[in-house]
């Protein structure tokens, strides 16, 4: 007692200016020791496209992608052990689906008694999409899928299945001055002319939360409210892409009024109430290295509308992945996953997590490095277009690509071109370029696996790199400028 007599005039904990991690290191990795003409040369020889470089050879941080990238907990790894590698009905998948129910609402997931299903899983994302895709394909031609912002792979999973792809950005997003704190927002306006024009056309709506191509910003429950209402007005069901669906829940809870004092369980549990289904790859919020799955809401729309989709989805599931109840996946992966989708939704997890992300854009945005603000969830998002805007640099020069592969080769961190190469396109015919809306370079934060030390090394690179604008060559495409997806694929040199 005494001694708290003592200390009760200091200043509380909570009131420190440096709080300590929400975590402790568990197991680590010593990295590889390389030099910068070691990188450049390496990097000369994978045509500069960062996908190809080795991350054995990663002396910074590899921000390429924030997906399967998470550093586990220990009790994922726990779980992990006592993963159940039956061929039918392992454990873990009774574990998931209830996890589902608890995460997400009593109407995602199977119940083991159901004959019809209605919750997917798969090994990850995309083939959750291509199973929802390829079944929609089939109910016509010319069918259109709005977004407020497709991923580049859904929006290839949509157009491979004959479907049109449609982002509709807020405007807020576009707005330089915006300091909106929900730039993923859909725009509700172009939405409804869209609904009121071509609603027999439309088999879903789809909301990306958080907005991955739109600069990882969230979508407020507003708009996920309002996107909600106009579709089901006019008969059409609304899915999330619910990938970083507790980064976005956060930002609710944090940014929106009336949210401050719930959890974010129940916030997340109010936007699922939204919506008739969903895909997701579980690879980000589910905080694992694998997994993804496509749920269909019990009595939702979706399924009122297409009775017999669930029967074509478990026979796609059956041909390309296995048996509903594993999927695609390891009886451990699943174990992992079920553990993992219990971690993110806990505010000390989340709380240290986008606070991490918002201080890395943050160090930059003082810097004055024109990164889109406010910060996102998963990333930050560097304007390349500001970044070169007082160069010699042209949209055509793919300023991005040149920005990862100098980064990459004189720092050691690797990021990721999502702009003018990734979503434009080529035609060979007319020699034309047709530029994305957007010129981003993407800074990913991977889960739990850096520290505020690394975060700011990638700063102060960018800084440097910033000052020396000048001196960053323009790249030549010398393959795949005419492909599709071509920012996997294609190969680069730097103009002399
Ligand atoms: N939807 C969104 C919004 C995504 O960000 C991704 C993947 C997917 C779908 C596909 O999931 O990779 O498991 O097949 N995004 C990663 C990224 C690759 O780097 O942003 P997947």
């Amino acid at each position: 007692m005494e001694l708290f007599n003592l200390i009760k005039d200091l200043p509380e904990e909570k009131n420190l200016v440096t709080r300590t991690r929400s975590y402790f290191n568990h197991s680590i990795e010593f990295k590889g020791i390389f030099t910068p003409g070691e990188r450049a040369k390496m990097l000369e020889s994978v045509g500069l496209n960062v996908f190809f470089f080795p991350s054995e050879m990663i002396t910074g941080c590899d921000l390429l992608s924030d997906s399967g990238t998470t550093t586990m907990t220990n009790e994922q790894w726990a779980a992990l052990h006592l993963g159940d590698e039956a061929y039918g009905s392992n454990k873990g998948y009774f574990l998931l689906m209830e996890q589902i129910r608890k995460t997400f609402g009593e109407g995602f997931s199977n119940s083991p008694a159901s004959r019809r299903p209605n919750a997917f899983i798969f090994h990850q994302g995309r083939p959750s999409e291509d199973a929802l895709f390829t079944t929609l394909g089939k109910l016509g031609s010319n069918l259109i899928i709005p977004s407020n912002g497709h991923f580049d792979t859904t929006q290839a999973n949509i157009e491979a299945n004959k479907l049109q792809a449609q982002n509709l950005f807020s405007s807020e997003l576009k707005d330089k001055n915006s300091d909106s704190h929900f730039k993923g927002n859909m725009d509700t306006s172009k939405f409804e002319e869209l609904l009121e024009k071509s609603h027999n056309e439309i088999p879903l709506a789809y909301l990306t939360i958080t907005n991955n191509t739109g600069g990882g910003q969230p979508v407020s429950m507003k708009n996920i409210k309002d996107v909600s209402e106009l579709s089901h007005n006019y008969n059409v069901p609304l899915f999330f892409d619910a990938c970083r669906f507790s980064e976005n829940a956060w930002f609710i809870k944090n940014y929106e009024e009336g949210y401050k004092n719930k959890d974010i369980e129940s916030i997340v549990k109010e936007m699922f109430s939204y919506v008739d289904g969903f895909t997701i790859s579980f690879k980000k919020d589910g905080l694992t290295n694998m997994g993804g799955g496509l749920f269909l809401k019990d009595n939702g729309l979706f399924i009122k509308r297409y009775p017999e989709i669930p029967e074509a989805l478990t026979n796609y599931q059956i041909i390309k992945e296995g048996h509903p109840t594993y999927g695609g996946l390891s009886g451990r992966d699943i174990m992992a996953l079920s553990v993992g989708l219990k971690t993110v939704t806990k505010e000390e997890y989340m709380n240290h997590r986008i606070n991490q992300v918002q201080e890395f854009g943050e160090t930059m945005h003082k810097q004055g490095i024109p990164v889109l603000t406010p910060i996102g969830g998963h990333a930050v998002y560097l304007d390349v277009n500001k970044f070169f805007v007082d160069t010699v640099m042209k949209p055509e020069d793919f300023g991005g690509i040149a920005f990862t592969a100098v980064l990459l080769a004189v720092y050691g961190h690797r990021a990721c071109e999502l702009g003018y190469f990734a979503f434009g396109s080529y035609d060979k015919n007319t020699k034309k370029e047709t530029f994305p809306e957007v010129n981003f370079v993407r800074f990913a934060v991977p889960r739990l696996r850096y520290e505020k030390q690394d975060l700011d090394s990638v700063a102060e690179s960018v800084k440097i790199l910033y000052e020396n604008r000048h001196k960053i060559p323009p790249v030549n495409v010398t393959y795949g400028r005419d492909i599709s997806l071509r920012h996997f694929k294609a190969r680069f040199e730097f103009k002399n």
